[in-house]
């Protein structure tokens, strides 16, 4: 499924709580169990290392990759995976900054959890103050779509409700 020139960051949010660790590191055990050869690492947006560079950094260290694929173990889409997360791996986007404000009101109520989007930028830059470690990579990276709508996780939506009936 994945040769020795790609590499996979399962990229998370990061928290201060160590409960994302452990299930973005579990999942790369996961991926490594079944791919010992990939060149697979976890790392964080914010807030908790390793950060984007220095993950980055980890994974063409010691392998010579030509790709990389950057999951955000996200549900969805936000202004981290739209702009955010681009901006720190420095790819192109689509993205304007008017698709965040101009309907910013009519999508507030069905964007929950992501309040702490709104003023991003400054966020970002206020918890990585002491580590704007850079990263050199000459290939390709590649940002896919986060896990979105699929079957698959409405059926644990289903196992969380069913196991406290
Ligand atoms: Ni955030």
């Amino acid at each position: 499924m994945i040769d020795e020139k790609t590499g996979v960051l399962l990229l998370s949010h990061g928290s201060r709580l160590d409960d994302g660790e452990e299930v973005i590191k579990a999942y790369t055990e996961m991926f490594k169990e079944e791919f010992p050869n990939a060149a697979v690492e976890y790392g964080f947006m914010e807030i908790r290392k390793p950060g984007i560079p220095e993950t980055i950094n980890k994974l063409t260290k010691d392998n010579d990759l030509e790709k990389i694929i950057v999951v955000p173990v996200f549900v969805a889409h936000g202004l981290h995976t739209k702009r955010d997360i681009p901006t720190l791996l420095g790819i192109e986007t689509d993205f304007k900054e008017e698709d965040a404000h101009g309907h910013h009101h009519h999508h507030h109520g069905h964007d929950h959890g992501h309040d702490h989007d709104h003023n991003h930028g400054h966020h970002h830059h206020h918890h990585h103050d002491d580590e704007e470690e850079d990263f050199e990579f000459d290939g390709e990276i590649i940002l896919t779509d986060p896990l979105g709508i699929d079957t698959r996780l409405y059926t644990i939506i289903k196992d969380r409700i069913s196991e406290n009936l």
